[in-house]
């Protein structure tokens, strides 16, 4: 069995869950990332990973459907014999105003963003109570806790990360399984390049710190909850806002 503690990290292959992936690397974990293409198109990320002098594994699916994420934590366990850390990272959103939103778009994003995470962790845990052992970290957001207009599908999708992470905190802390979510406030994506600059600053003004954040800023706090340090912390959510939200 391999001595390195392994790390699977939904939606990793951009922003900011392929830091995430990078910086767990960096740290020593062997790293599980999940993409929706062949593994094989991955093959430049995979060798930045290795470079660590880690394994990787390239799991292909979708979160949204329970069958795959059956599937990807058999050939984790297949390849490793354990997961320690779970990032439910993968996200959309699809922005609109409720009188104009559809009823799919409301269902897509509650479907990848909340119910992917309950497949995944749900195929996981056993795994972890097994272990004694895992740190689940949650990506939520800081419209989550605010609402936004425009936002209805994705703030209710990341309010219900908020509760299940407290849930399972509760359930699962007498078997040595940390349960936390990050609340990132605007960090530099594709999935907020789309904004238009104008927007953008205007989003700014209003950051504290006066920057847009950077993948490496929640990278550096999954970090944290994945690590020995955070050995006392369960059920928090952390803001990772520049101060946004104060
Ligand atoms: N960028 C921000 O400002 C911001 C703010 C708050 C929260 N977040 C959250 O951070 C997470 C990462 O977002 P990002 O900004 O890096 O954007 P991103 O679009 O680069 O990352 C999202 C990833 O999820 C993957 N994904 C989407 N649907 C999937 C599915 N059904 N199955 C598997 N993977 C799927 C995508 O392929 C992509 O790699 C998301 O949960 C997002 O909601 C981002």
């Amino acid at each position: 069995m391999e001595e390195k503690r392994v790390a699977f990290i939904t939606g990793a292959t951009t922003g900011i869950g392929r830091e995430i992936a990078l910086t767990l690397a960096e740290e020593g974990f062997n790293i599980v990332v999940n993409c929706r293409k062949e593994p094989e198109e991955y093959e430049e990320q995979k060798k930045e990973i290795e470079k660590n002098n880690v394994k990787s594994l390239f799991v292909q699916g979708d979160v949204s459907v329970f069958e795959d994420a059956e599937k990807m934590v058999k050939e984790i366990i297949d390849k490793f014999g354990r997961i320690d850390v779970l990032v439910n990272n993968a996200g959309i959103t699809r922005d609109n105003l409720l009188l104009r939103m559809k009823k799919e778009d409301f269902e897509d994003v509650i479907n990848v963003n909340l119910i992917g995470t309950f497949n995944i962790t749900k195929n996981v845990v056993p795994y972890m109570m097994k272990q004694r052992y895992g740190r689940i970290i949650n990506m939520a957001s800081v419209v989550g806790i605010s609402g936004n207009a425009g936002q209805a599908n994705y703030s209710a999708s990341k309010a219900g990360i908020i509760g299940f992470t407290k849930s399972l905190a509760k359930e699962l802390g007498s078997r040595n399984i940390l349960v936390n979510a990050i609340a990132p406030g605007y960090i530099q994506t594709r999935m907020t390049d789309v904004l238009p600059e104008k927007v953008k600053e205007e989003i700014q003004k209003q950051i504290p710190l006066n920057r847009l954040g950077e993948a490496k800023d929640v990278a550096k706090v999954a970090k944290f909850l994945a690590g020995e340090e955070s050995s006392y912390i369960t059920g928090q959510v952390i803001n990772v806002d520049g101060g946004m939200l104060i």
